[in-house]
């Protein structure tokens, strides 16, 4: 894989460079609640800018439906990047129209401009290989060289991030390069105990990192939503907490697995209840009682691990030599839900472990709770990313880069 380091050393200056970033940031209508993965492309764009190139940054945002629709506008994102770089940064109203092709031709040497959401054209997530490649063709027109460096999408199969890398001379950004460093340490260089902390909503988003897993982890800790799953497989019921009981057998599969293998499983013992999901606008006060996880009352879901959960998994991540953590604990968006993602983020500080946050919500949480990102090891901006490259699976963004 080329580095951009190589490229730079080659000369960039007049040269027309595409940065295919992730600028998939949250947004509160036009406001930026986490700009993270804005900042991580800046050392790549910045270096390009210096060195001369012209750089037309490209990303996603959202899931449109291949048409333009305001609310998944790059707007506010190339605006953040410019405020990020100190210098103006212009935007393209489109992917490869007119105003595209315009602002490009108007780029001078180490001039900046985003364009807009590639995903407003169904060419990039087309699954049919002919529509994705006339979309990257076009893209291709409107550059000489391009830059791999959005981690968060090298999990999928589109096309500014596996079929444009073909028809350009291409090399990796420092974002890249970075994340794809720490996961290698994750699958071939792991200091033991390796500690795994799994959360978010659907069990089903994790089996296949779980199957991985339980090859390589000594520990697994289960929190949010998917735990509801894993005590419903132990014989518990859950009332109306998340399940996906057609999860069920995989899950008690996994648990079977981990005895034999010695690995140890460790699930909530106590879980914070309410009748209702919490309001996420107004943070009303949700009031939320603490059950054993096994006394979970029927018509009350669970929201959050409880109390004695926190210092369980607390101490279950203290003697840890690695530790990587995807996915919150709870719904830590409210207050009152948030002390299970608090607990595991900072056991994750206080520990000497190398430790790395598998981006998506738990890189949010981190940094929407106020914790200092340069406690952990890493903060990944990939988190479909990081959980897929950690399955082992080849990655199109990377493979792409990598002849
Ligand atoms: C992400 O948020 O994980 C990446 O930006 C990829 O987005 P996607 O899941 O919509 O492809």
């Amino acid at each position: 894989m080329k580095t951009i380091d190589e490229l730079l050393a080659e000369g960039v200056s007049g040269q027309r460079v595409f940065v295919r970033a992730d600028l998939n940031v949250p947004l509160d209508g036009t406001t930026i609640t986490d700009d993270g993965r804005i900042r991580a492309v800046v050392p790549t764009v910045k270096a390009l800018a210096d060195a001369g190139a012209r750089v037309v940054v490209a990303s996603h945002l959202g899931r449109p439906k291949g048409a333009p629709d305001p609310a998944f506008s790059l707007a506010p994102a190339a605006a953040r990047l410019g405020e990020l770089l100190g210098a103006e940064v212009a935007f393209a109203t489109d992917t490869v129209g007119d105003s595209a092709t315009a602002t490009v031709a108007g780029l001078t040497d180490g001039q900046v401009a985003v364009i807009e959401n590639l995903r407003f054209n169904a060419g990039e997530t087309s699954k049919d290989d002919a529509e994705r490649g006339a979309f990257a063709d076009r893209l291709a027109a409107l550059a000489d060289v391009y830059v791999g460096d959005g981690f968060g999408a090298v999990h999928r199969k589109q096309a500014s991030v596996f079929d444009l890398p073909a028809r350009l001379p291409h090399a990796a950004g420092y974002l890249i390069a970075t994340e794809v460093g720490v996961l290698r340490k994750l699958t071939d260089d792991v200091k033991r105990p390796y500690v795994v902390a799994l959360g978010g909503a659907k069990v089903s988003d994790k089996l296949g990192v779980i199957d991985h897993l339980l090859e390589k982890a000594d520990r697994i800790l289960i929190g949010g939503g998917m735990a509801y799953t894993f005590l419903k497989a132990q014989g518990h019921e859950v009332g109306i907490s998340l399940l996906q009981e057609d999860q069920v057998p995989a899950v008690l599969e996994y648990l079977e697995r981990a005895k034999e293998r010695g690995v140890e499983f460790v699930l909530p013992v106590d879980v914070l209840v309410s009748d209702k999901f919490p309001d996420l606008k107004t943070k009303a006060p949700a009031h939320p009682t603490t059950v054993a996880a096994d006394a979970i009352p029927a018509d009350e879901e669970g929201l959050d691990i409880g109390p004695e959960t926190r210092k369980l998994y607390a101490s279950k991540l203290a003697d840890a030599g690695t530790v990587f953590w995807n996915g919150p604990m709870g719904v830590f968006e409210h207050p009152d839900y948030a002390e299970g993602t608090k607990a595991v983020a900072q056991a994750l500080v206080d520990s000497p472990a190398f430790t790395v946050v598998g981006g998506g919500d738990s890189a949010a949480a981190v940094r929407t709770l106020g914790f200092d990102e340069k406690a952990f090891g890493h903060i990944s901006t990939g988190g479909g990313a990081s959980l897929e490259y950690l399955e082992g699976k080849t990655l199109p963004g990377l493979a792409a880069l990598e002849d």
